[in-house]
């Protein structure tokens, strides 16, 4: 039903400019109802309980009566205990409010039903969050780098937010908000906010993003952080321990928020600061606005994996200024924020360094290809997924990219960025769906210069599962010299010592090691290992890939070695292949399982979740 609205979209505008379709009034993975009365404002004031691990204390919501007629605010919860809600008129006191909390649905949580009087304006909800919420994961002071102080980071998209804060739980409504967290002494608070360097006499650190963001954007993180410049608009908070080698991992950040300027128009969020994480993250980045969530395993020395940084940044206009309506359509995220992540990447370091990120890019497409449902292999689905998190894959991030790069060659690099800096423009700060997309390019694009792309061809990239014989594949040559010396060391015309690979930049490893093909031997690798110290490398992404492939090649001798590597990573993209290769054999499987049962306090919960997934044998996801 949703692809023949589009198709009509694009069909009809053949002829006509058409205008954009309206946003749907609901989405299927909110229960809210902002068709009738929406969120216009977000006032949290909570207070930070590290013993009980608990967030408890009120959100404030503003409301507008879209219809006029409406008595009930529908918002989302999870797994929230709530303890008394009220309503109040302008200028009135806060007076007590009926609400219903409706049976827990597994992925979508609880409805919370509020009754509203015709002239209420605000909402007060009070509650508290339950220890294993979904959005939030407490650590204690020895996972982090400091060891002695406890932790708290959210993590609130897709649809966690509703775990920690009752709202609007869904990229239709935005708005801006507040926040007041108390935390205990000596530690500090930050958000995706503008922030204070003090907290007020109360202990209480204040917060406020003035322009309107959708709720998974919310982010708050508490520690023993420190804060470092790194330019006139850039810094780093992180662990004291951390922070120098953060601050000089990240200098170049500056340069390439003004790179994406020149192209896509200014930077709006004021800061750009960037928050490292411990390493049970479960994200490389999270594009947190105003403060960038990162992992530490990008940390290395040597700047060589900052294209997370670029593809953080870049969400500043594709994903946080113009915003995915619905998770269905969060490919308009990720896609867009993937092609401009490599057009960053290619100015700031070169097309040849651009080149690589591509093709591994590519690889990272085809491997998820292969292990996803037909219907998620297309940028949209026929109906929307279960559970976001189930579907999470490169396909939205690689297709998408893949999509604007063929645009781009039909209407000339000139064209496409100026078609691209007028979408941002034109929608910045609104919520927008692929439909709506398309009729844009339509307008701007296609009936400008007719005949240059068909609506089969549309259809092709964003409904049918295989990838289109027209796209346009990277191909980097520093990429394909590793792969020659790969096949002759592999068939013993070169020798191990001498592969050139000391020089190799972690790209090249990357592309060594994850694409090796299934002849290489058991005595191969030993010698790999021996010459280039790759089991115990500090750099995890390679680690991760190197015990992989052992793992692959049934390499029992790793097995302790992994173990050591998934009890200190929570990274998704660093340790889902490692079970996924355990799992392949029943007594890979079973010492799995023995592994994750020591690991899984220290994963995030939706990393627990992932892991899971593939314990209980289910191939899609990261
Ligand atoms: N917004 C995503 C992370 C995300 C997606 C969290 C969906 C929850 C649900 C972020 O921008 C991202 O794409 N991170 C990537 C970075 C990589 C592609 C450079 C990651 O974490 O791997
Ligand atoms: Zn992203």
């Amino acid at each position: 039903m949703r692809s023949l609205q589009l198709l009509g979209v694009y069909m009809a505008s053949s002829m006509s400019v058409a205008a954009e379709p309206p946003l749907p009034a609901t989405e299927p993975h909110s229960y809210a109802n902002p068709q009738q009365i929406r969120v216009r404002e977000v006032a949290l004031d909570l207070a930070v309980d590290f013993e009980r691990r608990r967030l408890s204390g009120t959100v404030d919501l503003a409301i507008e009566h879209v219809d006029p007629k409406a008595r009930e605010l529908l918002l989302d919860t999870r797994a929230l205990d709530i303890e008394q809600v009220q309503t109040r008129a302008e200028k009135g006191d806060w007076k007590a409010a009926e609400f219903k909390l409706a049976a827990p649905d597994r992925v979508l949580g609880s409805r919370l039903g509020i009754a509203v009087p015709g002239d209420a304006q605000s909402v007060r909800v009070r509650y508290s969050t339950v220890p294993d919420a979904s959005g939030l994961q407490w650590l204690t002071p020895e996972q982090t780098a400091g060891k002695r102080q406890p932790f708290l980071f959210t993590q609130s998209q897709a649809i966690h937010a509703r775990s920690w804060i009752p709202l609007q739980d869904t990229p239709l409504v935005r708005a801006p908000y507040r926040a007041r967290i108390k935390t205990p002494k000596g530690l500090r608070a930050v958000m995706s906010a503008e922030m204070h360097d003090e907290p007020d006499a109360d202990g209480r650190w204040r917060f406020e993003m003035p322009q309107p963001i959708p709720s998974y954007l919310i982010a708050l993180a508490v520690g023993d952080l420190a804060f470092k410049s790194t330019g006139k608009r850039t810094g780093v908070y992180a662990e004291p321990s951390m922070l120098d080698r953060a601050a000089h991992e990240f200098a170049e950040t500056e340069k390439t928020i003004e790179l994406a300027e020149k192209t896509y128009g200014p930077y709006r969020w004021g800061r750009y600061d960037l928050l490292v994480l411990p390493p049970s993250f479960p994200y490389g980045g999270m594009e947190n606005p105003r403060l960038t969530f990162v992992t530490p395993s990008v940390i290395t020395g040597d700047r060589k994996l900052v294209s997370l940084i670029a593809h953080e940044l870049a969400h500043s206009w594709s994903g946080n200024l113009v915003t995915n309506a619905t998770w269905s359509d969060f490919w308009l995220n990720e896609g867009f924020t993937t092609y401009l992540t490599y057009r960053l990447t290619e100015a700031q370091y070169g097309q040849a360094f651009g080149d690589m990120e591509r093709v591994l890019g590519y690889h990272d497409l085809l491997d998820s290809m292969e292990r996803a449902d037909v219907a998620d292999r297309s940028l949209i689905r026929e109906t929307p997924a279960a559970d976001p998190d189930e579907v999470f894959s490169s396909i939205p991030y690689e297709r998408g990219e893949l999509f604007l790069v063929w645009l781009e060659q039909r209407f000339g690099r000139e064209a496409f960025d100026a078609f691209l800096r007028g979408w941002f423009d034109d929608h910045a700060f609104k919520s927008a769906t692929t439909a709506q997309f398309l009729a844009y390019l339509q307008d701007k694009l296609l009936a400008r210069q007719p005949g240059k792309v068909s609506a089969v061809q549309l259809d092709a990239w964003l409904k049918v599962p295989g990838l289109p014989d027209s796209a346009v594949l990277p191909t980097s040559s520093a990429l394909t010299e590793v792969e020659q010396q790969r096949e002759r060391w592999l068939s013993g015309k070169l020798g191990t010592a001498q592969l050139p690979a000391k020089n190799w930049a972690v790209q090249q490893w990357q592309l060594f090691l994850d694409s090796m093909p299934e002849r290489v031997t058991l005595d191969q690798l030993r010698q790999l290992d021996a010459r280039f110290k790759l089991t115990g490398t500090s750099n995890q992404i390679l680690g991760s890939s190197w015990l992989r492939l052992r793992l692959a090649a049934g390499d029992k001798s790793a097995w302790p070695a992994a173990e050591t590597y998934l009890l200190g990573a929570g990274r998704m993209r660093l340790i889902t292949p490692l079970y996924r290769a355990l799992a392949k054999t029943p007594e890979g499987l079973a010492f799995a399982k023995q592994v994750y049962a020591k690991a899984a306090p220290g994963y995030h919960p939706i990393a627990r979740e992932a892991v899971e997934r593939i314990l209980r044998g289910e191939q899609a996801g990261v």
